[in-house]
């Protein structure tokens, strides 16, 4: 997947007045999503993933948060720049958006017909027959049966992953070139979520689009991502194509943070979860963040935050491991050697 990217964030800094005295929540990130590619943004909680996301729909309170970026491109546009009228036609249009819970963003008393056709009129100029006839087309995009009856239903007659189904057709409303999911999945149950991670790697490949995949959960991402980006601590640790990272962690959080993922295989198993958690904004130490929960930390790793070092076709931030990406290909041959 190569050419220009569609969304292009470099630097982007977030810090919530209100808490932590002004302490960046989001530090310094940078993210490139190129057309119909997948990237997964993964953390544990309070990472920064959510800020993020928001930031990059223009939902942040702009007058309690500080958002500041070197670029914040999308398609072409600085984002950091447009106006509120402007963000409600790209919102819900060309970046589309579904969250966790799906039943939150419903609105209770409207019928599911009726919220996409709001989405169609809104960002396709459809109404009437037209825009009745495109949401039944949605419905059975999405997978949902019996499009007809459902139309007219409320969102409580639908189970979870219907109601997750009927919002990713909400954001296909809008002719999305860029959706974000915010922990889609983590409401429903593993497989249901096996089921609507299937469906946007197949809408994704019908319709084009990018997406950006946020998640708590390393076990989903192998499935749709193309690359993985992990936060921890606000910040971008380490980002590489999907089976490099699998195959070759090199960033100790994204080492543990794999080591705890969930297996699908092996539901009930006890998770090696990494101890202690990641630090609110103001209480990040200086140097690494990840250091005071690192069995490999050190002085230097106090001292400075770990400068970003390439490594193949992504980087991380970690002064331990010096090796090229392929080394430890090399490795496990002369070990079996
Ligand atoms: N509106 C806000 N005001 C103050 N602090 C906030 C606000 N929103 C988030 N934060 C703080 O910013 C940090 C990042 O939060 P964020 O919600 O982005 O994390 P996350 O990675 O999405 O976590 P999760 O996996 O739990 O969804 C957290 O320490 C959180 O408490
Ligand atoms: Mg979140």
């Amino acid at each position: 997947m190569s050419g220009a990217p569609l969304l292009d964030v470099d630097g982007l800094s977030i810090a919530f007045d209100a808490a932590s005295g002004g302490a960046p929540a989001v530090d310094e990130l940078s993210l490139t999503i190129r057309p119909g590619e997948t990237l997964a943004l993964v953390g544990e909680s309070g990472c920064g993933k959510s800020t993020t996301a928001l930031a990059l729909m223009g939902l942040l309170d702009t007058r309690r948060t500080r958002v500041s970026a070197n670029r914040l491109s999308f398609d072409g546009t600085d984002l950091s720049r447009l106006p509120e009228a402007s963000w409600r036609r790209l919102r819900g249009g060309s970046i589309g958006m579904i969250f966790q819970d799906p039943l939150a963003a419903l609105n209770p008393v409207r019928t599911v017909g009726r919220q996409i056709g709001e989405a169609l009129s809104l960002h396709r100029g459809l109404t009437g027959r037209a825009a009745r006839s495109e949401t039944l087309e949605l419905l059975r995009q999405v997978g949902i049966p019996e499009p007809a009856r459902r139309i007219d239903d409320y969102p409580h007659r639908l189970s979870g992953g219907m109601r997750q189904r009927v919002l990713i057709a909400m954001a296909l409303a809008g002719q999305p070139r860029l959706l974000i999911a915010d922990e889609p999945t983590t409401a429903l149950d593993v497989t249901i979520q096996a089921q609507i991670l299937a469906l946007l790697g197949s809408l994704q490949q019908q319709t084009g689009m990018a997406l950006l995949l946020i998640t708590h959960d390393l076990g989903i991402v192998g499935q749709l991502a193309h690359r993985v980006a992990v936060m921890y601590a606000g910040r971008k640790i380490e980002e590489r194509p999907v089976h490099e990272l699998f195959d070759d962690p090199r960033h100790p959080y994204t080492q543990r943070l794999l080591a705890a993922r969930p297996r699908r295989s092996a539901a009930r198993e006890r998770l090696t979860e990494i101890p202690g958690a990641v630090p609110a904004p103001g209480a990040v130490a200086g140097g690494c963040a990840f250091a005071p929960r690192c069995e490999f930390a050190h002085a230097v790793c106090r001292d400075a935050v770990p400068a970003w070092r390439p490594l193949g076709e992504g980087g991380m931030r970690c002064v331990r491991d010096t090796r090229a990406v392929g080394d430890h290909v090399n490795d496990r041959r002369s070990h079996a050697a």
